[in-house]
């Protein structure tokens, strides 16, 4: 048990440490490459296909995906003024910041790829590493890929008929489906592909948000709209903390008026968490990096910069969105429209403008997904590889080779006596091509989950499920860099970031998770009940089981022999 124990870095020394530490496959926290005989880091850690500007796109077009053009409603509404509500946007950025600098820390001192499990494994021991696997593959990365697909689809739809609903919400779910389908199909040709996809993503979302602020601000200076009635002026004449009025008539101060003293500041408080999960909803995603750093060029170098370059451009672009959206559309409008973008590109441009927000957020969303798909992929990746998961999906590529599973890892065409049939070109080739190199059990994995959440999940139980469970097992993470800090403070971390940053986010993410509980308890009941199922699941899975079958990876044989259970593989820390 005294895994978490045993430092990670053998030699002292800068960055350099790293390449040599992922593709240990004996002890340390090289894990990932354990168990394939001996030859440590798979092709996935060896490649480190992504630049700096790759990862920083990957983030950022994670991170802005639907939030910033549907959820400033829920913030308003809860807030209760548009002064309020950016302080809330604020708050929530500052919030994810200190998160993600926390694991940009986590993502320095452990190095591999996974994320959040990988760093949970080494502070908590496995168990815990487990059950939030279990949680994230299950539901976690596929839930939110889910929400975010289907929100494509409403938005592509729009566009399509012309702002009319006509294909309902079936049409919708499959429309999301057929965008989930094509995000797999890239992901599983190839991760530079994936990566490059990203790169334009984050120019298209980072394009759009500045064009809403500077439309914002001429419309407003200007005083010009489409529908000659010109953008509200709002935002001159009322104090910007004054209460808005939304939809039935009532706000949240007066809503709240009547209550007794006591009662009303637990009410406000409420309501300030429940703007704060809208706004975090906006800015999720912070920690997706920390899932490829093993496939990054210069992981140490690259992780904190990343982090620390796109939440500051993530933040000041929301802020400059919202005021952009209060500059044009009166508080009220803001407050009652889930589709504020849509709104805010028929007030100024009028029907065609709506259509081209519309088209903005689509596009928006799907980057989102894309991205989600190759981090997620990663995560169910690992799992597999630590044989949380059957080993099928710690599988890179499509076809197994039938002589020995190191070939398949190590990118060498498969050996075989008939070197000339077009079956064996072509299995050559698939084993040298792009296609070899990305994880494709996972990522179809990662798609079956996502495409069932699409079809029957419902989107108040996906977000409340992902408020509670994720910030549960974010608190926990964070919570772990403050526990290594004081148990290993010899431990080499190329990036540490100040004391207060875990601490500030580990206050506030117990204040989310216990109010999350209190204003849903029936549902985090049965969040609780899922993520409890991982106990047993990790007895059956790791805790028990059959012992060695990692060591004959490769053929079919051993493969299905996996799904039946399989043991402590060897290469773990121990
Ligand atoms: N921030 C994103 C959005 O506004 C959601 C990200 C969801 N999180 C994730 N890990 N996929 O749509």
């Amino acid at each position: 048990f005294n895994s978490h124990l045993i430092p990670l870095t053998t030699s002292s020394g800068g960055p350099s440490n790293y390449a040599p530490l992922l593709s240990t496959s004996g002890g340390g926290v090289g894990s990932s490459g354990g168990g394939h005989g001996g030859q440590g880091g798979s092709m996935l850690e060896r490649r480190k296909t992504l630049t700096f500007t790759n990862s920083l796109s990957l983030l950022l077009s994670l991170q802005i995906g639907s939030g910033i053009f549907s959820s400033p409603s829920q913030v308003n509404n809860n807030a209760g003024s548009p002064g309020m509500s950016l302080v809330i946007w604020a708050l929530a950025g500052l919030l994810a910041w200190t998160g993600a600098a926390s694991y940009a820390e986590l993502g320095g001192a452990i190095p591999l790829n996974g994320g959040a499990q990988a760093y949970l494994r080494y502070t908590f021991g496995e168990g815990i590493a487990f059950v939030f696997a279990w949680t994230a593959v299950a539901v976690l990365k596929p839930g939110s890929a889910a929400i975010i697909a289907i929100i494509f689809g409403e938005y592509l739809n729009r566009v399509v008929w012309g702002g009319e609903d006509v294909v309902g919400s079936w049409g919708n779910k499959i429309t999301a489906i057929i965008a989930l389908l094509v995000v797999t199909v890239l992901n599983a040709v190839s991760t530079r592909l994936t990566a490059r996809l990203s790169d334009v993503f984050m120019v298209l979302k980072i394009g759009s948000l500045v064009a809403v602020t500077v439309i914002g601000i001429v419309v407003a200076a200007t005083g010009w709209s489409e529908d000659r009635q010109g953008p509200s002026t709002e935002w001159k004449e009322k104090n910007w903390f004054a209460p808005v009025v939304v939809g039935n008539g009532t706000d949240v101060s007066e809503g709240t008026g009547h209550m007794p003293e006591s009662s009303r500041q637990i009410t406000q408080l409420g309501n300030i968490a429940l703007a704060l999960y809208a706004g975090l909803w906006a800015f999720d995603g912070w920690d997706n990096v920390n899932y490829v750093t093993g496939e990054m060029r210069h992981p140490s170098r690259d992780l904190p910069l990343v982090i620390h370059t796109a939440m500051p451009i993530v933040i000041i672009c929301y802020l400059l969105a919202n005021i952009a959206y209060y500059l044009v559309l009166p508080a009220s409008v803001v407050g009652s429209s889930n589709t504020v973008a849509v709104e805010f590109g028929h007030k100024v441009f009028g029907a065609p403008g709506a259509i081209l927000f519309a088209l903005t957020v689509s596009m928006s969303c799907f980057g989102a997904l894309n991205a989600t798909t190759f981090t997620s992929s990663r995560l169910v990746y690992v799992a597999g590889k630590e044989g949380y998961l059957p080993q099928v999906f710690g599988r890179l590529g499509w076809f197994p080779s039938r002589k020995s599973p190191d070939q398949n890892y190590h990118n060498q065409p498969p050996r075989s006596r008939a070197t000339s049939g077009a079956i064996t070109k072509l299995r050559a080739r698939l084993a040298d091509g792009p296609w070899h190199a990305t994880p494709i059990p996972a990522i179809l994995l990662n798609t079956v989950i996502t495409a069932l959440y699409i079809l029957v999940g419902s989107f108040s139980t996906l977000i409340t499920f992902y408020g509670v469970a994720g910030y549960t097992f974010y608190f926990l993470t964070v919570l772990g860099l403050i526990v290594l800090r004081a148990r290993q403070p010899e431990l080499e971390r190329p990036y540490k970031t100040w004391i207060t940053t875990p601490i500030c986010f580990c206050c506030v993410s117990l204040f989310l998770v216990t109010r999350g509980v209190f204003a849903a308890p029936v549902e985090s009941v049965a969040v609780a009940a899922f993520v409890g199922v991982g106990w047993p699941l990790y007895y059956w899975r790791v805790g028990g089981g059959l012992k060695g079958f990692r060591e004959d990876v490769g053929s079919i044989g051993s493969t299905v022999k996996g799904w039946v259970g399989c043991g402590k593989g060897k290469g773990r820390a121990r």
